[in-house]
């Protein structure tokens, strides 16, 4: 990494103060009490873009209906998706699927992991963590706040992220490092008003209480193409026939509902055949 820092006087302690807040105060979540990759891979992309109060209905829901990878592979995507389709981001539950469908097992390296379809290298490195209990360094939003603020005194970049990770994490106990930095991040170290009064890293932190404005914002068209896409799913969720496209077109009433058909046609995640759209039958 091209900037220089300190990493804290000793890390040691910093890890210790990290591992030991978490024994006291951390998450008990139902997917930090399994080892199994396919559960764990669940719970890691249905939180990739959803929170954890969301995710914890969904992933019960999900899991009780598919509960291994063989179950999910046997179900029509149609079904997956309407199991999926309140958690929006519909391409994710299509990729689990075709995972399914691809694989008996799922591969227990990082590289294999990285490989499959929809899982990037912060997912490959948090399932491999997390169910094989690989030492492997990566970073949510949660890790760069509360890394990136400890140390350079603002959220870290991804890169930074990860590097800072590899260098202090406990390689141990990497499940739990992890598991205790995203708690950290999640309860204490918020975005805004962090609550530093209670924060267990309070005497080895750089952040004086002022981010610099966020530079990046979500264009504000790719955010509701999302929302008319999600639309169109929960509707044919609804319905097992088909549906005409006119007919959705003025359900939904947005102009880019026959566009959008077509994207999520490409995609797998619908079927259109003359003039009506459904979910996936197979
Ligand atoms: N976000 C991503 N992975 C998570 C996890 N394992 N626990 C809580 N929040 C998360």
């Amino acid at each position: 990494m091209p900037e220089l820092y300190d990493t804290p006087a000793s890390p040691a302690t910093f890890r210790r103060r990290i591992l030991s807040w978490y024994r006291r105060s951390g998450r008990d979540l139902p997917w930090r009490r399994t080892r199994d990759p396919y559960r764990v891979l669940v719970s890691e992309v249905m939180l990739q873009q959803t929170q954890v109060s969301r995710v914890l209905p969904a992933y019960r829901r999900f899991l009780r209906r598919f509960p291994t990878l063989r179950a999910l592979s046997r179900a029509p995507l149609g079904e997956v998706l309407r199991e999926w389709s309140g958690l929006g981001y519909n391409r994710r539950a299509r990729d689990l699927h075709r995972i399914a469908r691809a694989n008996a097992f799922l591969p227990r390296t990082v590289a294999g992991l990285d490989a499959l379809p929809g899982v990037g290298a912060y997912t490959a490195s948090a399932v491999a963590c997390f169910a094989f209990d690989e030492p492997t360094s990566f970073a949510d939003t949660n890790i760069r706040r509360v890394l990136g603020r400890a140390i350079l005194g603002r959220t870290a970049t991804d890169r930074e992220a990860v590097e800072l990770d590899a260098r202090l994490g406990s390689k141990r106990e990497t499940a739990r490092w992890h598991h205790a930095l995203m708690d950290i991040g999640a309860t204490i170290c918020h975005a805004k008003r962090p609550r530093c009064e209670v924060c267990p890293i309070r005497a080895f932190c750089d952040y004086d209480g002022v981010e610099a404005q966020s530079q990046r914002k979500r264009a504000p068209f790719g955010a509701s193409d999302r929302r008319v896409r999600g639309a169109i799913v929960r509707h044919l969720a609804m319905s097992t026939r088909g549906v005409k496209v006119s007919v959705l077109r003025r359900g939904i009433n947005d102009p880019r509902v026959p566009r959008l058909v077509l994207v999520l046609a490409r995609e797998g995640l619908v079927e259109v055949s003359s003039g009506s759209v459904r979910l996936p039958a197979r």
